[in-house]
């Protein structure tokens, strides 16, 4: 897989033609929408929708309950590119197929990206319901060998040697965290660091109990990849994490983590809190 023909700068190029082609709207920000958090890319005003399957050779999703959709349009007035429904390494994507929507993204004039998640409660004062601001993350997957810049670096997008050490905008999480006080919801946003495993099976209490050790808050399946690529390519980024469910650390509780309890996120149950964050999102967007 990892052997596979990547795409070129021209293959981005086309992509990013395609799009073009379908719409006049110029986004300048990107929002990649997580579990549950589609109906974000519902209320885009005026808006153009690309099926992923629309463009040659682009990657299509797999996930239930994804939809594989650019929804390009206004959001607050501002001109903003979702996806609805991203690609994930457990569905057997390689790191860089994972990244060409982000890199298209820039290729249209992306600026900042917005990126939504839905993760499990390490930290133990975190509840279910609760929003993490991702302040930092540990890149697992990356760190093992599957990030999305090995082989020859872009040059067109960035360095060989990207710095990470900002990778998650100071001022953006000091404006979120404005907007979550203005929006009453002090109670519930955290802010924290999420790592990212490749999954598709949830962890075990021991390897939770080594994230935890290792000062991770929240851990997930998605995001590194695409905010490695965004960095590299110079867009800000912002990215929060929705807490579907809290992480069983104790090997002896007795306790199962069920595919369900996190599917409630599509279900309703987790609705109103879905909605702060979503109502979050848009106006964070209002202010950039
Ligand atoms: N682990 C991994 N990924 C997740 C979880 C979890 O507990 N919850 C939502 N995505």
């Amino acid at each position: 897989m990892e052997h596979e023909k990547r795409y070129t700068l021209q293959d981005l190029q086309t992509f990013a033609e395609f799009i073009r082609s379908k719409t006049d709207h110029k986004p300048t920000i990107g929002i990649i929408c997580g579990t549950g958090l589609g109906g974000l890319a519902d209320t885009v005003e005026d808006s153009v929708v690309i099926q992923y399957s629309s463009i040659p050779n682009f990657p299509v999703s797999t996930v239930k309950g994804h939809n594989s959709q650019f929804v390009i349009g206004k959001l607050r007035g501002k001109t903003v590119i979702c996806m609805q429904g991203r690609f994930h390494l457990y569905e057997g994507y390689p790191a860089w197929k994972i990244v060409a929507p982000v890199r298209v993204m820039s290729l249209l004039g992306v600026e900042t990206l917005f990126v939504t998640n839905a993760a499990g409660g390490i930290n133990r004062s975190y509840n279910v319901g609760d929003v993490m601001i991702i302040k930092d993350h540990i890149n697992f997957t990356g760190m093992a060998g599957h990030n999305p810049l090995t082989g020859p670096n872009m040059e067109e997008f960035g360095p060989r040697f990207p710095n990470m050490s900002d990778a998650y905008d100071v001022n953006l999480r000091k404006l979120a965290h404005e907007i979550a006080e203005e929006l009453g919801f002090q109670t519930f946003i955290r802010e924290g660091v999420y790592a990212m495993l490749c999954g598709p099976s949830f962890e075990t209490p021991a390897e939770l109990r080594f994230l935890q050790t290792g000062g991770a808050d929240a851990v997930g399946m998605s995001t590194c990849v695409e905010v490695v690529g965004a960095r590299h390519c110079g867009i800000k980024v912002i990215a929060l994490s929705f807490i579907s469910n809290m992480c069983i650390l104790d090997s002896d509780a007795g306790e199962v983590l069920t595919t369900e309890e996190i599917m409630e996120v599509h279900s309703g149950i987790h609705s109103q809190s879905l909605q702060s964050l979503q109502n979050m999102v848009s106006t964070i967007i209002d202010r950039l």
